[in-house]
C-alpha cells in the first residue's frame, strides 16, 4: 500500500501556475471585504450551525430552481447521498447512472448501500435514456442521471421510464445551476436535484458546501432530519442519522455569489460559443452537443480531440491549464472492482475519456486569452 498524501495542495501549487488557468479564484473573491463583513455579523450573532444566514440562502435557492424546498448540506456528494438514503436505498438496491462522471456520484451510491449498474452515454456525454430500461432489474430503486458540464440529461424520457417503473430520480445537478430544459431547471425534475458549491464549481463558496432541491413536502422533511442527527427539536430524534449541514459562513458566501450568478453563467455561455465557432472548424476537434431546447451553463468546456495527451501537453507547455476531466471512466476504477465490469462494457464512455480535454471557459478568461488558446490548437493540428 502507498502511503497516502495529502494531494490538492501540490496540485493548487502545480496548475496554479499557468498563466490561463482553470482557477479564477482571485479575481472571483476580489470583493472578499464585503463577505467578511457579513461573515462578522454571523461571529457577533454566534449562530454557526445551520444559522440565519442558511435559511436566506435555501430559500432564494428554492426560488433560482423554482423548486418548493432546498435543503443546504455539507457538500454535492451528501446531497446526493443523504437523498438516495430519504427515498429509502437500503443494502442490497441497485441505482442506475452513468460511468463517465466524478467518483462522488458513484461513491453516494455506494456508501448508501446500492449497487452502482452503469448505462452507457450519448455523444453529449449524458446518459443515454434508450440504454436505460435493459439496465433495470427487479432490485433497481432509483436512477442518477449526471447534467454532465451543466447540459440537462434528456429528463423527459428519464421521468418517464421511471414513473412507468416506479422508480425515484435523484438528478446529479452539481454542475447545473441554471442549466435548463425546456425552460425548466436542471435538479427540478426528479425527487432530488442535487448542488455542489466546491470551490471550483460555477457558484462556489469558500471549502465545501451543498444543496438539495424537491418539490416534495415530505422528502425535504426527511432531508432536513438526515442533515442534523434526525433531530425533530433539541430533545427528540426522529431517527439517528447524520451530520451534514451546511456551513453557515459557507452560506453567507454563498448568497453572496447568488447575486452575481446570472452574469457568471452568461460569461461561461459566451466564451463557450466563442471556442465553438472557431475550434468547431478544426477537423481533429468536436465540440461539444448543442439542443436548442436546452441552456447549457459550462461548468466545464470538454471538446473531443485526436492525439489528446500531446494536445494537452503542448497546452500545459505554453501556459494553458487544460485539464482531462477524467481519462479512467468509473467502471474501470480500481474501486469498481466488485462489480465485475470490463474494459469494452461501455464503449462511448471509454472513448471519451481517451478523447476529451477540457479548456478555461470561466468569466474571467478574457477573448485575448481564448485566441491564444485557438490559435495554439491551430498551430498544434497545422
Ligand atoms: C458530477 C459531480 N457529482 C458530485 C460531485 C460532488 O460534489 P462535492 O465536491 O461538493 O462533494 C461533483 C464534484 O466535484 C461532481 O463533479
Amino acid at each position: 500500500m502507498t502511503k497516502l498524501e495529502n494531494f490538492l495542495p501540490a496540485q493548487y501549487e502545480t496548475t496554479g501556475v499557468l498563466p490561463i488557468n482553470h482557477n479564477y479564484l482571485t479575481e472571483q473573491f476580489a470583493d472578499r471585504d464585503e463577505i467578511l463583513a457579513k461573515i462578522r455579523e454571523v461571529v457577533v450573532r454566534g449562530d454557526f450551525t445551520l444559522g440565519r444566514a442558511v435559511d436566506e440562502f435555501e430559500a432564494q435557492y428554492a426560488e433560482l430552481t423554482q423548486t418548493k424546498h432546498a435543503i443546504g448540506v455539507g457538500s454535492g456528494t451528501d446531497a446526493l447521498f443523504l437523498s438516495l438514503k430519504a427515498i429509502g436505498v437500503k443494502d442490497g438496491d441497485e441505482v442506475i447512472t452513468t460511468p463517465y462522471t466524478f467518483y462522488a456520484t458513484v461513491g453516494a451510491i455506494v456508501t448508501a448501500g446500492a449497487r452502482p449498474v452503469f448505462v452507457d452515454v450519448q455523444d453529449d456525454y449524458n446518459i443515454d435514456p434508450g440504454r436505460i430500461e435493459s439496465a433495470i432489474t427487479p432490485r433497481t430503486r432509483a436512477i442518477m442521471p449526471v447534467h454532465w458540464s451543466g447540459k440537462p440529461c434528456r429528463m423527459h424520457e428519464i421521468m418517464e421510464i421511471a414513473q412507468r417503473r416506479g422508480l425515484e430520480v435523484v438528478e446529479d445537478s452539481c454542475h447545473g445551476i441554471k442549466a435548463t430544459l425546456d425552460g425548466k431547471a436542471a435538479g427540478s425534475f426528479g425527487i432530488s436535484g442535487c448542488f455542489s458549491m466546491h470551490p471550483l464549481k460555477n457558484l462556489n463558496v469558500w471549502g465545501d458546501g451543498g444543496v438539495a432541491v424537491t418539490n416534495s413536502d415530505e422528502f425535504a422533511r426527511k432531508m432536513r432530519l438526515l442533515r442534523n442527527h434526525g433531530l425533530m427539536n433539541r430533545d427528540q430524534c426522529a431517527v439517528f442519522a447524520y451530520n451534514s449541514r451546511l456551513d453557515t459562513v459557507q452560506a453567507v458566501v454563498a448568497s453572496h455569489l447568488l447575486k452575481k450568478i446570472d452574469h457568471i453563467t452568461e460569461a461561461r455561455i459566451a466564451n463557450a460559443t466563442y471556442f465553438d465557432a472557431a475550434l468547431g472548424g478544426i477537423p481533429q476537434v468536436t465540440v461539444p452537443v448543442r439542443d436548442a431546447n436546452i441552456r447549457q451553463v459550462f461548468h466545464i468546456y470538454c471538446i473531443r480531440v485526436e492525439r489528446r495527451d500531446e494536445l494537452q501537453a503542448f497546452l500545459v507547455k505554453h501556459g494553458v491549464d487544460a485539464k482531462v476531466h477524467y481519462p479512467i471512466p468509473m467502471h474501470l476504477q480500481p474501486a469498481a472492482a466488485p462489480y465485475g465490469y470490463k474494459r469494452g462494457d461501455f464503449p462511448k464512455a471509454e472513448a471519451i475519456c481517451d478523447s476529451v480535454l477540457s479548456l478555461p471557459v470561466h468569466e474571467f478568461i478574457t477573448r485575448d486569452q481564448q485566441d491564444r488558446v485557438i490559435d495554439l490548437v491551430r498551430r498544434f493540428y497545422a
